[in-house]
């Protein structure tokens, strides 16, 4: 059932390249894409509100980014146990979404039972459509990942990403903010996106032998600009779960407001960097960490590692990609780190402690 792998977790970051194709081959049609029905105008709403918990929330976080670069919609994230207490406005023409693998976490259905008769639509992006969450909303958007066993949640995160990146774009085509032929690159860059992962996946070996290491510290750092703060803070979150080693996400531009005076040469701090429009300034902030004697472990692409690597205790190259897909691609070694830090620890990857994969009490 494992498929010839140690862990299921193992399984599922290795069927990641699988699953995502499947999730395209569902969405994609001729050169659009196609939603299921009661399809979504996204010119009917002002903003968007965006609901969850754990990595799914993250998820939406890295959706925040593109749907207010690529669709130029306003969007607000919250965590469901904040959001549902909160008695926030939620008016007429604001679309509510809530991410979910399970589709049953308490705090998410109860945050989407708050919005229902406020929100203009309720969309529900789930891996489990036989779910509360999928019953309850208007719309239901499949993420196609297959069952996910290990708690630590992985295909499900880059499945919930490439679905929430899809509905980014439809959000720029209904709101006339992008031309076919940019539709149609960027369909054709997701397209390449399950062989880069391959790339990434056959770099387990490098990054076990990284992990060891890593395995042994007390506190990680994971240091991020852009969309990839919030990988930063799921790097921390993957690696936190399954290993129990104290880790914490940063901006990259929040070092400086705080959590640089942890860092000395104990501590790893993963910088995960792609050569984006924001690369120059996330590597001076790996430099201050440098400066600092901290042992930075640079992720980014060959083109990132000749401009940047020296100095650094390490450095793991991923495939070139296109930035505003980087997200996706940089979840794999952020979850093969976490994983092989726990095989060295002897953790139990698949059900680590004090822990379940659905969290159906608040
Ligand atoms: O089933 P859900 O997506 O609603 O679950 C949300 C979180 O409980 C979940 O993502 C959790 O954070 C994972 N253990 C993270 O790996």
């Amino acid at each position: 059932e494992k498929g010839g792998h140690r862990h299921f977790m193992a399984k599922e970051i290795a069927e990641q390249p699988t699953v995502l194709g499947d999730a395209l081959a569902h969405y994609l049609r001729g050169d659009g894409i196609e939603l299921p029905q009661p399809g979504l105008d996204f010119a009917d709403f002002d903003r968007v509100v965006m609901v969850a918990c754990g990595t799914a929330n993250y998820a939406c976080v890295v959706a925040k980014y593109w749907f207010e670069q690529i669709a130029g919609v306003s969007v607000e994230v919250d965590i469901a146990s904040e959001f549902r207490y909160r008695e926030p406005p939620i008016g007429p023409r604001t679309l509510a979404l809530f991410v979910s693998q399970s589709g049953e976490t308490a705090d998410t259905l109860a945050a989407l039972r708050y919005c229902e008769g406020k929100a203009a639509k309720i969309v529900s992006v789930v891996n489990v459509t036989e779910s509360s969450i999928a019953r309850e909303s208007d719309l239901v958007l499949p993420i196609r990942a297959g069952a996910e066993i290990g708690v630590a949640s992985t295909k499900a995160f880059t499945c919930q990403l490439t679905v929430l990146f899809l509905l980014a774009l439809q959000a720029a085509v209904d709101r006339k903010r992008l031309e076919p032929d940019e539709l149609e690159a960027n369909l054709n860059n997701l397209r390449h996106l399950p062989g880069l992962m391959n790339f990434a996946i056959a770099q387990s070996g490098e990054i076990a032998a990284v992990a060891k290491s890593v395995s042994e510290a007390r506190d990680v750092l994971f240091l991020g600009r852009g969309a990839m703060f919030p990988l930063a803070l799921e790097g921390a979150l993957k690696l936190k779960e399954i290993s129990y080693i104290h880790a914490e996400g940063y901006a990259s531009g929040e070092l400086k407001h705080g959590p640089i005076a942890l860092v000395d040469k104990t501590v790893p701090v993963i910088v995960l960097a792609p050569t984006d429009n924001l690369f120059d300034k996330t590597v001076s902030n790996m430099q201050e960490v440098m400066a600092r004697g901290g042992k930075v472990l640079l992720v980014t692409d060959p083109k990132g590692a000749r401009a940047a690597a020296d100095g650094c205790w390490k450095t793991l190259i991923m495939p070139e990609v296109p930035p505003v897909l980087a997200p996706i691609l940089y979840a794999l070694p952020a979850q093969l780190l976490a994983y092989h830090a726990a095989v060295a620890k002897g953790t139990d990857v698949d059900q680590p402690r004090n822990l379940a994969k659905s969290v159906t009490v608040e």
